[in-house]
């Protein structure tokens, strides 16, 4: 089983990004399940129904999310009814959405869960039990089980991957939008990146605009961030490979923007 992997996708250039070079990846890699963390994807905030729907027009078969997940409103309206969306699992018992979905591939099934980190983040759960009881609740059903977790450290996101090793196919990283050079297979099977990266803007900082950023960093004063929206992109991802018992076979990073072009 081959899986896409394509992370945080910011604002309308990240959307128009997965729109053009999605079908472009495809040929390329022949995934057979192509997720992508969306929750960036509304003017860097949040997403919306029709973003969502467009995301599984241009090809995506699961949307995750993170800690914007709330950021729009209308979420409220439509995620009890995105069966292909997640939102970290580890929200307090009773929070809209789900945290975990199933994908049928022919005869086999994909368990997604979504994770969101707590060091200089919210304090929502502890994902680490909370990665126990899923995992547990998916290994009734499957071996392939593939793990975004949202975060902020590398040092929680590290451990996280030697925590579930050999428990899950996959635990890859979002949130900090920079793709890090550790893609690797853990000794007992389980393929690991802490960061995947972000799809937007490539001129930004962090897919915003650099002005405010950089005030910020030198009044100390409240800034409002704007996200970049035309311009040179970035387009991060990976792809995974995954043998018959669910293990990791192989993990490769995707990075495309000007100064690493695609290659068809
Ligand atoms: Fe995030």
């Amino acid at each position: 089983m081959r899986l896409l992997f394509i992370g945080d996708v910011v604002g309308s250039l990240g959307r128009n990004t997965i729109t053009e070079y999605l079908p472009r990846l495809k040929k390329k890699y022949h995934p057979q399940l192509t997720i992508v963390n969306g929750e960036n994807a509304a003017s860097g905030r949040g997403i919306t129904e029709k973003i969502y729907k467009k995301f599984l027009q241009d090809g995506v078969d699961v949307v995750t999310l993170g800690n914007h997940t709330w950021d729009n409103r209308d979420i409220f309206e439509f995620i009890g009814d995105a069966k292909k969306m997640i939102r970290p699992a580890n929200f307090p018992a009773g929070t809209p959405g789900q945290g975990i979905v199933f994908i049928k591939i022919n005869e086999l099934e994909l368990a997604v869960i979504n994770l969101q980190g707590r060091v200089f983040m919210n304090d929502l759960d502890d994902p680490f039990r909370k990665a126990d009881e899923l995992v547990a609740e998916a290994r009734k059903r499957t071996e392939y089980i593939f793990i975004d977790f949202h975060g902020e450290t590398t040092s929680e996101k590290q451990a996280m991957g030697w925590y579930l090793d050999g428990q899950v196919s996959a635990v890859v990283g979002t949130h900090t939008h920079v793709q890090t050079n550790d893609a690797r297979i853990l000794p007992k099977g389980t393929a690991y990146l802490t960061d995947v990266g972000m799809t937007g803007p490539y001129d930004g900082i962090l897919g915003m605009k650099r002005g405010p950023v950089i005030e910020k960093f030198m009044t100390a004063l409240p800034k409002r961030f704007e996200v970049v929206e035309e311009g040179r992109f970035v387009l991060s991802g990976c792809v995974i490979d995954l043998d018959k018992d669910g293990r990791a076979k192989k993990i490769e990073n995707i990075l495309i923007n000007e100064d690493h072009p695609f290659r068809e």
